[in-house]
């Protein structure tokens, strides 16, 4: 298969990273949207505007899957990027959700929702996890924690003070939903600040989780052929791909 990936920047990495992991394409074409970053802040018809702008993008692969690596968009514009793609769309909100389901037995636990401000206003996530009969359900907005990463700050005293200012009224959930793709890159200080108790949901993972439930693969890639692009500055996009995939 050959499939596009989608986000908002570089977050979709992190998604790209578990895919290589587990050997499933043959070929990924990653693209970034790195002058309109970050989506998050902005409105659902802003960024359904920018989705579909990706899909006409990925018109010209023949591709046989588009990943939305982000959940600011899976959030808010799979419907209208099915409408206009050749190919299917799958998102990885949905993805999430299922893997939560999974990993947490009890539907009295307590789950933490992290994401963009755009992704906890739509409630894609309280949603589909009510529907599951989880009710015990928070949603934080922790946005700050993309330009962190964006910055390739990963731990230390700044993301350490962020916490403090968003978590401070927080008590140790039983899992968290890492719901922005850019949030792996800060799971292990997530994960040292609330113990190593509470379960973390990663949407790369979530999503190789659905693909290999949804599709039959019968071959390994080891050596995928990647292409990364992005709306503005591709070098700096290639250089953390470089870094994070080792590709
Ligand atoms: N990586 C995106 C997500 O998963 C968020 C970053 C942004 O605000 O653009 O929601």
């Amino acid at each position: 298969m050959k499939i596009g990936v989608f986000d908002s920047g570089i977050g979709g990495l992190t998604v790209v990273k578990s895919m290589l992991e587990h050997e499933l394409f043959e070929e990924i074409i990653y693209f970034g949207d790195t002058a309109r970053v970050p989506y998050g802040i902005k409105d659902k018809n802003t960024i359904i505007r920018y989705a579909i702008e990706a899909v006409e993008f990925f018109k010209n692969f023949e591709l046989d899957l588009i990943i939305v690596a982000c959940n600011t968009v899976s959030a808010y514009a799979l419907d209208e990027m099915r409408e206009s793609s050749p190919c299917p769309v799958i998102g990885v909100v949905e993805a999430g959700i299922q893997a939560a389901s999974n990993a947490v037995n009890d539907k009295d636990s307590n789950i933490l929702i992290l994401g963009t401000k755009a992704t906890v206003n739509s409630k894609a996530y309280e949603k589909g996890l009510k529907s599951l009969g989880f009710n015990n359900l928070e949603a934080k907005a922790t946005g700050l924690f993309v330009p962190l990463v964006e910055e390739e700050i990963y731990s230390g005293i700044v993301v350490e003070s962020i916490f403090n200012h968003y978590f401070k009224d927080v008590e140790s959930p039983d899992a968290i939903i890492l719901g922005c793709t850019h949030f792996p890159l800060i799971s292990e200080s997530i994960q040292n600040y609330f113990g190593k108790e509470t379960i973390l949901i990663h949407s790369g993972d979530a999503i190789v989780e659905q693909l290999e439930k949804e599709f039959t693969f019968t071959k390994k890639y080891k050596n995928p052929n990647l292409k990364f692009f992005a709306s503005e500055n591709p070098d700096a996009l290639k250089a953390v791909a470089k870094k994070w995939l080792n590709k």
